[in-house]
């Protein structure tokens, strides 16, 4: 089978930047996107390093041009397009809904469901033709309300739904939501460091336990499942909302990057 070419954003740390890593090392050419060029040029010349192909384009996936960028250098660089992971999410606001800012709101819409749908519209026409995969990583927040995250929980819920109607409508595709688990990112701090003010008090002591009991997986982990799915996951599954740690999951993972 001749390489395939799949779109990363949000690569530049965490679940994204190891995805993209194992994606490479599995013989991919991965096309990279994040908000900060440096981090994202450094991942992107680590892949190089160790023999693979990467392609960064910065910027915001909110961003029409940004969008249209990704595909294009894709297309022109490797010839064609096998899968894209909408991986790049904020959770900002970390606010009630009596108190959150409604540009902030509108800022998490525009990057978690927003960005996410322009790049599948724009990708879809180069999917089908090679029977691609899109795979969106989402959350448990997405299927469990937490207080302080409306924009995230609701975000990511929209995420999972756009994937339904995504596998409805392209059958020439396989659309998947993802669930990391929990996963030791930035976000994880950023929501121990900050997410007090917001959450409820139960709620943010859990995810600082959570670090304390070193509950948090490193990236590599779920990042290893994000790779093989949109490497290899079968089109039965289209529509679905899979968990990194599912056994089928696991069992792709064993089989293809064990
Ligand atoms: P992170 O904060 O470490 O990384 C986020 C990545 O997205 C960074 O590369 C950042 O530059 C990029 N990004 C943010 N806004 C962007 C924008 N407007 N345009 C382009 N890139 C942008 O977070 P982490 O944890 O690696 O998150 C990755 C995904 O995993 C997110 O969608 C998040 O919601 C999801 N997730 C994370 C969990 C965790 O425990 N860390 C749990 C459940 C879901």
């Amino acid at each position: 089978m001749s390489t395939r070419t799949i779109i990363i954003t949000g690569a530049s740390r965490g679940l994204g930047a190891a995805a993209a890593r194992i994606a490479a090392g599995m013989g991919a050419n991965v096309v990279l996107n994040a908000r900060s060029a440096d981090d994202l040029a450094s991942v992107a010349q680590d892949i190089r390093d160790a023999g693979g192909q990467a392609e960064v384009v910065p910027g915001d996936v909110s961003q029409p041009e940004v969008i249209r960028a990704l595909v294009e250098r894709a297309l022109a660089r490797f010839g064609g397009l096998d899968a894209l992971v909408n991986n790049a999410g904020v959770i900002e606001p970390v606010a009630r809904i009596a108190d959150a800012d409604p540009e902030a709101w509108q800022r998490n819409w525009a990057i978690n469901v927003h960005g996410p749908f322009m790049l599948t519209q724009a990708a879809l026409p180069s999917l089908r033709e090679r029977g691609g995969r899109v795979v969106s990583v989402s959350s448990g927040a997405a299927v469990k309300p937490k207080g302080g995250w409306a924009a995230y929980c609701a975000s990511k819920a929209a995420l999972n739904l756009f994937t339904g109607v995504l596998a409805l409508e392209e059958d020439a595709i396989t659309a998947l939501a993802f669930r990391p688990g929990l996963v030791d990112t930035a976000m994880q701090t950023l929501i121990r460091e900050r997410g007090a003010a917001g959450m409820l008090p139960d709620e943010h002591a859990r995810f600082v336990n959570h670090h304390r009991a070193g509950d948090l997986n490193p990236p590599e982990l779920a990042g290893r499942a994000l790779a093989v799915l949109a490497l290899h996951a079968p089109h039965e599954w289209s529509g679905s909302f899979v968990r990194w740690d599912d056994d089928a999951v696991q069992a792709l993972v064993e089989e293809r990057a064990p």
